[in-house]
């Protein structure tokens, strides 16, 4: 019998700050690169054009994770989030189960995290100007991120009023036009992937971008030729060549394996980031296991008083 402990969005946001999410998903990254911590590659169920279900699992850090989560993009127009679900977390030597937590608050604090990271590591180190497109659950954790960072940011959304909301709840600007948030040093584009935000030539030198969004097939917010003019990095090669940005070049051969640098090598110190200020980076993300893992471990480790265990 075990008695795992529950902890609700609410919780998990009590529990794990942007900040300590930062250096979580940091030490996750580089944990992964040394092969410490692994993941097979996530596991998609779809039922497009609803949407989709991911099967997520990990192991580390003594514990084994399971993320069973969705992206639903119709939902927000439902009054319902476009990313839930559960993560479940064991221990790795009885496999007891420890925790249930809720889905989309892990997955924010995660995203956001490895956003605003990559931009710090990625990015100029004099940059001055840091936007993110797409106010949605995971732009807001972003933006959320950067503040917390002592960054000032600039937020733009398609629907303005929700731009302007976030920029209220999370002491941010909005950006005056979409060109200027494309513009910015460090941008973050959170979007559901299905309009290109960057096309061929629209970059330019020494920018720096974190493309979450188009975190499965079929999805895009980069144009696959600007996305081959830059210095690319993902977070992993497997997920993101099948289901990422970088398929869509990989797929048109405008970019192979050799060409495309690890976010974890690069922090571990083992690989080269951005080699010159006129470089432009762009940081592929397709959202991994061991990201969430580093937050369910974070949150276990500050398990707010009053959360309830339940007997199985
Ligand atoms: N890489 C990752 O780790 C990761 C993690 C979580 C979510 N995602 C992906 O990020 C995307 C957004 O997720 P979410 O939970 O924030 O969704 P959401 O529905 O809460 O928010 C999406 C926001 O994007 C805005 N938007 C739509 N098209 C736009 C455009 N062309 N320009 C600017 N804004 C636009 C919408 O108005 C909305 O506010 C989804 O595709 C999701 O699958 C990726």
């Amino acid at each position: 019998m075990s008695s795992p402990v529950v902890l609700s969005a609410e919780e998990v946001y009590r529990a794990v700050s942007p900040v300590v999410a930062v250096e979580a998903v940091r030490d996750a990254f580089v944990a992964h690169h040394r092969g410490e911590w692994t993941m097979p590659p996530k596991v998609y169920v779809t039922n497009y054009p609803a949407g989709d279900f991911r099967a997520m699992p990990a192991l580390g850090g003594g514990h084994a994770l399971l993320k069973w989560v969705t992206s639903f993009p119709g939902n927000p127009a439902r009054g319902l989030p476009t990313v839930s679900g559960l993560v479940l977390v064991s221990n790795a030597e009885t496999g007891a189960l420890e925790a249930l937590l809720e889905a989309g608050a892990v997955t924010a604090l995660r995203t956001g995290a490895a956003a605003v990271l990559a931009a710090e590591t990625l990015g100029r180190p004099d940059a001055a100007t840091a936007s993110v497109i797409g106010a949605g659950v995971n732009g807001r954790a972003a933006a959320r991120t950067f503040v917390a960072r002592g960054r000032r940011v600039a937020i733009w959304d398609l629907d303005a009023s929700r731009a302007a909301a976030a920029a209220a709840e999370l002491g941010c600007d909005v950006a005056s036009s979409r060109d200027e948030a494309l513009a910015a040093d460090l941008v973050v584009t959170v979007t559901p992937g299905h309009e290109v935000l960057f096309g061929e030539g629209s970059l330019r030198r020494g920018q720096h971008v974190s493309l979450m969004g188009a975190d499965g097939p079929g999805k895009a917010e980069i144009a696959a030729t600007e996305l081959a003019r830059t210095h690319v990095f993902c977070d992993d090669w497997e997920q993101a060549s099948h289901g990422g940005e970088l398929a869509h070049a990989v797929e048109a051969r405008l970019l192979a394996e050799a060409d495309v640098g690890r976010i974890g090598a690069v922090l571990a110190g083992d690989a080269p980031g951005r080699t010159s200020a006129d470089e432009i980076t762009t940081f592929d993300s397709t959202g991994l296991a061991i990201q969430d893992l580093a937050i369910a471990v974070a949150a276990l480790a500050r398990i707010p008083s009053g959360a309830v265990r339940i007997e199985l």
